[in-house]
């Protein structure tokens, strides 16, 4: 993924269409602030094979922002949060994501965890892989918050699906990423699983970049700087 400089400023493009045969990609508001961008996608387009799946997707994405991605299934919202996390690249178009790997936070619909590992070997792990300063006090705050200390030593396939969601949650939490790419984070989680996201998302808000795919908007349409509609 291409690093470049942050430096300038780009129009305000609120409102602006950019019209697709596949992907119909409206930027419903703009971010206010473009200096400290993390992430710049201009023209991007994915195809697999024949078929297109994003096309002409244009945005911005402040150090402070909040991007909300929305589209009903199949409309390329995964496609584009793996392209930004870079794990895959544009077929066209141009996509600058100016931070390392490792500062940014991954969320995907598998929970990218070890099966049979317990959930704190697995967050470890992560722990080790990613140099996590004060790992051990980080996993614990983060089992604590997520409502899994009890269910510490238990392994990950031992784990209801709101539970996975939790561990998948703390793992992508862990290394306190300077960008958070989350999608459809609400999925699985019951009411109270929901509300402890909330409030994680209230509170890092500031400090932040975040991306976040979802299909039920107004959950967290209070966060949004931000709007990209797939379609
Ligand atoms: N690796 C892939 N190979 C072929 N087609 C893919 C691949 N990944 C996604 N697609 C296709 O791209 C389209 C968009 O998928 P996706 O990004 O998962 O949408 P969403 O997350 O909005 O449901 C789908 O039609 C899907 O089948
Ligand atoms: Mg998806």
């Amino acid at each position: 993924m291409s690093v470049t400089p942050t430096s300038g400023t780009v129009p305000d493009v609120g409102h602006r269409a950019v019209s697709g045969r596949d992907a119909e990609v409206l930027l419903v508001l703009a971010g206010r602030d473009y200096s400290g961008m993390v992430i710049r996608a201009r023209g991007v387009e994915r195809r697999y094979g024949d078929k297109r799946v994003l096309r002409g997707v244009e945005f911005d994405l402040a150090a402070d922002g909040f991007l909300l991605v929305t589209g009903p299934n199949g409309s390329g919202k995964t496609t584009l949060l793996r392209l930004c996390a870079g794990l895959a690249i544009p077929t066209a178009g141009e996509l600058a994501v100016t931070l390392e790997r490792g500062r940014i936070g991954y969320l995907a619909h598998e929970p990218l965890v070890y099966r049979e590992l317990t959930a704190l070997e697995n967050l470890d792990l992560y722990g080790r892989l990613y140099r996590v300063p004060e790992r051990r006090e980080r996993t614990g705050m983060l089992l604590e918050r997520f409502g899994l200390w009890d269910a510490r030593h238990d392994r990950a396939d031992s784990y209801s699906r709101g539970m996975m969601q939790r561990l998948a949650l703390c793992r992508t939490l862990l290394h306190d990423p300077d960008l958070l790419v989350l999608d459809e984070p609400y999925s699985g989680l019951d009411e109270e699983g929901a509300a402890l996201l909330d409030r994680e998302l209230e509170e890092r808000r500031p400090s932040c970049a975040f991306l976040v795919s979802t299909h039920d908007p107004e959950r967290i349409d209070r966060f949004a700087t931000s709007k990209l509609a797939l379609a």
